[in-house]
């Protein structure tokens, strides 16, 4: 097969073969296709895109190019869960404790910071001790024993996705439905879970900025899911400001243990919950949504949930401490309370901006070798649709230095507009798939 012919084909908007897909991916795994003529295909697919069987091949094929894990030693269903990323959106370490509290077997690899949102595995990381590199067989026997396990993924998972991925990144084909859908989902049919609920995120600090784009990325993901015979659900989440209010690694560890003490009714918790329970359901834990979400509410208010928090940091070395007494969590030399200059009401927020602002302070990598400031980081005083008036505190930032405060300080002004009528609320969770 003559690769320079796939990519005039797909160049010229005709569909690609099943055979001529597994060509591609295998050649961008093996190295045996060069970097530009997989550029070029990555290109032709951006603009002229791939239909679902095409992309649920692209899947495949990806999800192929490694290990799949074997989870058949791990009693009950597994389902997994995937956030497409975003700002503040710190759910996992709240629903996974939680489901797990209430029977579901959690194994799940999680990811770093990613560009300007934010990464469970650089979260967990904050917390002294934590370690999240686990072979498969600890993870396995951590599930079988304690019911819960979360680590990074490990190298040999949908290698194709890593050489895939890193060119996109540089040749302006990140944002693309197809390929966004098969680079998530390969990853998630090699963690080899029996269900699969995606969180996929719409709005200013999204990939997806629009719900028509959202709903085609979710409809794609689940096409692709269902393909490969796995259970898939989607919801469509609201992410034109960020989930929580405390955005940073440990910060959102401290956020976490808050909502699992039953302190803080939030945006956070009520997508967490959501997420949480059609995981139960799909686990066969609860019979409907509804008794999923009085399940995961029974398990705050009688503090399961946060036990089991703190069983997985002890499990995997930590300090769980840090649960109860947050200084052990450690604090940043320098603050900075961003004060507002007009009055009015708070009618949006470019989340993807306070992202860039997190990143400023610490929170994330500006480039792979960057290490992350676990302390650094935002807590927002503001929502969306709040009255303001000249002199109110919208955000305390946190960094190592003055420098970047006031750096981060400019980039969370300019994300805010003020005007003088509120804005129309809009849903959090926009759509339900399945
Ligand atoms: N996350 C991924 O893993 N891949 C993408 O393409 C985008 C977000």
């Amino acid at each position: 097969m003559n690769f320079v012919d796939l990519i005039i084909k797909k160049r010229n908007r005709q569909r690609l073969e099943e055979k001529e897909i597994e060509f591609f991916v295998n050649g961008a795994a093996k190295g045996t296709i060069p970097d530009y003529q997989i550029a070029a295909m990555l290109m032709a697919i951006c603009i002229n895109g791939l239909d679902n069987e095409e992309t649920a091949c692209l899947t495949s094929e990806m999800t192929a190019s490694g290990k799949i894990l074997d989870l058949s030693r791990i009693r009950g269903i597994k389902v997994d869960k995937h956030s497409t990323g975003g700002v503040a959106d710190t759910t996992t370490l709240i629903l996974a404790p939680l489901t797990a509290s209430l029977g579901l077997p959690v194994i799940k690899m999680c990811g770093r910071s990613l560009g300007h949102t934010g990464g469970t595995l650089d979260k967990l990381e904050s917390i002294p001790g934590m370690k999240t590199r686990l072979t498969a067989d600890e993870a396995i026997e951590q599930v079988n024993s304690k019911g819960i396990a979360i680590m990074g993924q490990t190298a040999d998972l949908a290698p194709a996705d890593k050489v895939l991925y890193e060119l996109r990144d540089v040749t302006g084909t990140v944002e693309s439905i197809p390929l966004i859908a098969a680079s998530i989902m390969s990853k998630k049919l090699a963690a080899g879970a029996d269900a699969i609920v995606l969180d996929v995120k719409c709005g200013s600090g999204a990939f997806m900025k629009t719900p028509e784009e959202a709903l085609r990325l979710a409809e794609t993901m689940l096409a692709a899911g269902k393909k490969a015979g796995k259970k898939t659900a989607a919801l469509i989440t609201d992410m034109n400001q960020p989930l929580g209010s405390f955005i940073g690694n440990s910060l959102e560890v401290i956020e976490a243990a808050e909502i699992l003490k039953g302190r803080n009714d939030n945006d956070l918790k009520t997508v967490s919950l959501a997420l949480g329970s059609k995981m139960l359901v799909l686990g066969g834990i609860a019979k409907d949504g509804k008794e999923g979400l009085e399940m995961l509410n029974e398990n705050i208010e009688n503090g399961r949930g946060l036990k089991k928090f703190e069983e997985l940091i002890s499990l995997q070395g930590g300090n769980p401490d840090v649960l109860y007494d947050y200084e052990l969590l450690g604090s940043s030399l320098s603050s900075l309370s961003v004060k507002i200059r007009q009055s009015g009401f708070i009618s949006s927020i470019d989340t993807y901006k306070i992202g860039k602002a997190s990143v400023v302070l610490g929170c994330g990598r500006l480039s792979k070798t960057d290490t992350i400031d676990y302390t650094a980081g935002i807590i927002m005083k503001k929502r969306l649709g709040d009255p303001v008036n000249p002199g109110d505190t919208i955000a305390e930032l946190f960094a190592a230095d003055s420098e970047k405060c006031r750096e981060a300080a400019e980039i969370m002004r300019s994300a805010l507009t003020i005007t003088t009528a509120p804005p129309k609320k809009s849903p959090l969770i926009l759509y339900e798939l399945e």
